[in-house]
């Protein structure tokens, strides 16, 4: 089929789909060519990319959120089941959802999964590289090995597995989708700022996983965190707004080697891990295990060695005491970085909407 064809093809049934009462959105359609599901579960991802490459243009000429109307439908060949189209009122339940599993944390941790799932986001899109344009949110490819097993991701199945509780539910978001909105969700329940997002990832393939390397190794000093974060298109300002999520949660030492929280309070959103930075005395700490620092006075305390590389390298070093001096300035950046972090690697044309939307907390809601 040529592209036009295939493009007029696609135009058809997504204004048929479109335009189809919510409650007759299961009846059948039939465009003339087959469209693959968007929402691919890990194991059948196909061996070439052809289908990516057809889905991507898909996506493209539906422009955004239409391609969740179309899925593969085992029953008919050749025919395809309508779905229905999700609103911002849908992705809100999924918000919600995760907002709930995040509470049902028992004693695991600080009594939050909330820190756990907001580093699948970062580690989903912290892969991006803005010169081939590869990597990012876009495909979420960190279900698929060897990225899941990359070093820098231990730990990273448990939240995994907590979104799959999530795509059970809700079968029709996207992995990327998914686990952004669950890092939104993570960083405004722990009474951080609101983080604009929108949907519009589609699921990628196991070929599109990234190598080995694109994230910040914690041993490093300033060269390295430029490096890195200069290849997802981060500036110093915003690598030390990025690095105040270090308020949240904790290294295990049988996922990265560190051990320890960097706040007293990592399960809340606050500016405490610039102040902190200021306000103690860091020493390296005396163990078995990779050079961290401690709190010389409590020592219940940790910072990694690029954390430290945050006040002690000057270009950084100015942004952290503002930070440290301003939380709402904090709040504000932070607030605009992460929102630049999620959507990495997601071309315009994917949006379901022009403007990212404002999730509401569960607080809120309530009123
Ligand atoms: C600056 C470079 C960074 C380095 C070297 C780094 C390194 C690390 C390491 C080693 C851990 C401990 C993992 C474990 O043992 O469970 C960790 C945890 C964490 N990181 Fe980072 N990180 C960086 C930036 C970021 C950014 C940009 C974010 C989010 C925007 C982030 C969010 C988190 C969170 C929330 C945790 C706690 C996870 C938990 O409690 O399970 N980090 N990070």
């Amino acid at each position: 089929m040529s592209l036009s064809a295939l493009r007029a093809s696609v135009r058809r049934s997504a204004l048929r789909a479109a335009t189809a009462p919510r409650a007759s959105t299961t009846a059948l359609i039939r465009p003339r060519i087959a469209f693959r599901k968007y929402s691919t579960e890990p194991e059948s991802a196909p061996k070439s990319n052809t289908g990516l490459i057809a889905g991507v243009a898909a996506a493209v000429l539906l422009g955004g959120g239409a391609y969740f109307l179309l899925s593969g439908d085992d029953s008919a060949p050749g025919a395809v089941k309508a779905k229905f189209v999700p609103t911002q009122d849908d992705y809100q339940k999924v918000y919600n959802a995760i907002a709930d599993l995040m509470d049902e944390a028992g004693d695991y941790d600080d009594g939050s999964y909330g820190p756990v799932i907001l580093r699948l986001a970062w580690h989903a899109s912290g892969t991006f590289d803005v010169a081939s344009g590869t990597g990012g949110s876009n495909y979420a490819t960190m279900r698929f090995a060897p990225e899941s097993l990359h070093g820098a991701n231990a730990g990273l199945d448990v939240a995994r597995g907590l979104m799959e509780k999530i795509k059970a539910q809700f079968p029709w978001i996207s992995y990327g989708d998914l686990w952004t909105l669950g890092g939104v969700a993570a960083v405004q329940e722990m009474s951080g700022p609101r983080i604009p997002w929108r949907p519009g990832r589609i699921d990628g393939f196991a070929e599109n996983v990234t190598p080995d390397g694109r994230l910040p190794d914690a041993t490093q000093g300033g060269a390295h965190l430029r490096a890195i974060f200069g290849r997802m298109g981060f500036n110093d300002q915003e690598i030390v707004a990025l690095s105040g999520a270090h308020a949240l949660g904790r290294c295990h030492a049988a996922r990265s080697g560190f051990e320890g929280p960097w706040t007293f309070s990592p399960t809340t959103v606050t500016n405490d891990y610039f102040t902190l930075l200021f306000s103690e005395t860091w020493v390296w700490k005396k163990w078995n295990g990779p050079k961290q620092l401690e709190d010389k006075k409590t020592k219940s305390l940790m910072m990694l060695p690029t954390d430290y590389v945050i006040v002690s390298d000057k270009g950084f070093k100015k942004y952290a005491k503002a930070y440290a001096d301003d939380n709402d300035l904090f709040f504000k950046d932070f607030s605009a970085v992460i929102a630049k972090l999620f959507e990495l690697g997601v071309p315009a044309t994917q949006w379901v909407s022009p403007e990212p939307w404002s999730m509401k907390t569960l607080d809120e809601q309530k009123k």
